[in-house]
């Protein structure tokens, strides 16, 4: 009997992967294993409704127990997959878990995301300091916040700042830390920085830029105290660290597979050897603009897209295109959405009213439409990924005036622009 497939790590990717597989026709066994204790769940809600209390652990999760079972897809939770080798170069081979289980595949694809990363100080240990990653984690969170008055957040990015407003929500006293000079760094443009920084300001967040955490300190085993390199402390009975993550390239490193800030794969989701295929937040990939390059998108979109080109690999096929990266983060009443990529932009255009709470930025580069950060301007957010999407243009000259929809001023591009513009 055929070993079937294998897919390593049991989250969005992962999930997508086997149905997307089946849907493409595979009749083999497919085997999903992963090391949480739950069937693949959503992540996002992790650091808003869910950590709020307004949702259950059932409504997170992906697929109910039936449809897997319907589709013919074995879901093996609590197994933490930690050695794999391959027959020759593939694609069949053996893993084995650290409870001693052994599967064997005849096809392998890693969609283990990422860990993460920890703050190595030292008190980092005790208790009252988490981590949000994990349903477990949201969940451990929920209570000890329900516990806690003063909340400190390492960490401005979105899990941070999500963190930080359903805290503040909950009433109460909330700093955040952040060792760079802005917040969603990673994410956005200063321009938007600026103005989380002043609306969580306004919604009574503290948050103290460029600032080092050099240590946690407490009584017996519990955190009491977040100190600071300029020697201030902050008082803390909850510390919630979100400083980033870091992709699991354990597996890949055991397959000789090349990685680069993350486990390296093309277009079609192949890894360096293509007999392995890999997708989600452990890859890095071409950028979808120019087709080069090693750019890591951590989205749920991102995860969802390359499941599907590397379950059409598997099956035979080269269905792939590299799609508009969007992201969101839902923080207070404010809901940013972000589409294409701002990096390597030249200038940027504000449509709309800051100080109203609802406004966009348009990105250029050599006047080319780079990208779109939306607060509370969902319409502005759809027109920019329909014109990217569809290869055409906002004119940034037009981009500001509000009494017109920007659906109504996308363009086609100039000749000059598409000449510039590198689709592959
Ligand atoms: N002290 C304070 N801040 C730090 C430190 C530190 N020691 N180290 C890093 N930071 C800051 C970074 O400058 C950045 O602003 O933490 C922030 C981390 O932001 P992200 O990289 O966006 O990571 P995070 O918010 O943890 O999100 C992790 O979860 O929701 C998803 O899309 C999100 O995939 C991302 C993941």
């Amino acid at each position: 009997m055929s070993a079937g497939t294998l897919i390593v790590g049991a989250s969005q990717a992962g999930m997508q992967l086997a149905l997307s597989l089946r849907d493409a026709g595979e009749r083999g066994p497919i085997t999903l294993v992963g090391d949480e204790p739950y069937a693949p769940y959503q992540r996002p809600p992790l650091s808003k409704c869910y950590l709020q209390g307004d949702i259950s652990f059932e409504q997170l999760l992906l697929r109910a127990q039936e449809y897997l079972a319907n589709r013919d897809i074995s879901v093996l939770t609590g197994e933490l997959v930690d050695w794999v080798q391959l027959e020759g170069e593939g694609p069949s081979g053996v893993a084995l878990t650290a409870s001693g289980e052994t599967l064997s595949f005849d096809k392998l694809a890693l969609t283990v995301g990422a860990s993460p990363r920890r703050l190595a100080v030292p008190g980092a240990n005790l208790d009252g300091v988490v981590y949000l990653r994990t349903a477990d984690d949201a969940a451990k969170l929920r209570q000890l916040q329900h516990e806690a008055e003063s909340v400190v957040v390492v960490g401005g990015g979105f899990i941070g700042l999500e963190a930080a407003a359903v805290a503040r929500k909950q009433g109460k006293t909330v700093t955040l830390v952040e060792a760079t000079d802005r917040l969603m760094g990673r994410a956005v443009a200063p321009v938007v920085s600026d103005f989380y920084l002043d609306a969580h300001a306004r919604r009574g967040v503290t948050t103290r830029l460029n600032a080092e955490v050099v240590a946690l300190t407490g009584r017996d085993t519990r955190v009491q105290w977040v100190e600071l390199s300029d020697g201030s402390s902050l008082p803390a009975d909850l510390v919630i660290i979100g400083i980033g993550v870091v992709p699991r390239t354990e597996l890949a490193h055991q397959l000789d597979l090349v990685c680069d800030g993350g486990i390296v794969v093309d277009r079609f989701a192949r890894t360096s050897n293509p007999n392995v295929v890999s997708a989600g937040d452990c890859t890095v990939q071409p950028d979808w603009r120019t087709g080069s390059g090693k750019v890591r998108l951590e989205s749920v979109q991102n995860a969802i897209n390359q499941a599907k080109a590397a379950a059409s690999t598997l099956a035979g096929g080269v269905e792939s295109e590299l799609p508009v990266p969007w992201f969101w983060s839902d923080q207070f009443d404010l809901k940013l959405q972000i589409a294409g990529l701002w990096t390597g932009h030249d200038y940027y255009v504000v449509r709309g009213f800051p100080q109203r709470e609802s406004f966009s930025v348009l990105y250029y580069h050599d006047d080319d439409l780079m990208a779109v950060d939306s607060v509370n301007a969902p319409s502005d957010y759809m027109a920019v990924r329909k014109a990217l999407t569809q290869g055409s243009t906002i004119r940034a000259e037009d981009a500001c005036d509000v009494s017109v929809s920007l659906r109504e001023l996308i363009r086609p591009l100039s000749g000059d622009i598409r000449r510039r513009r590198h689709r592959f």
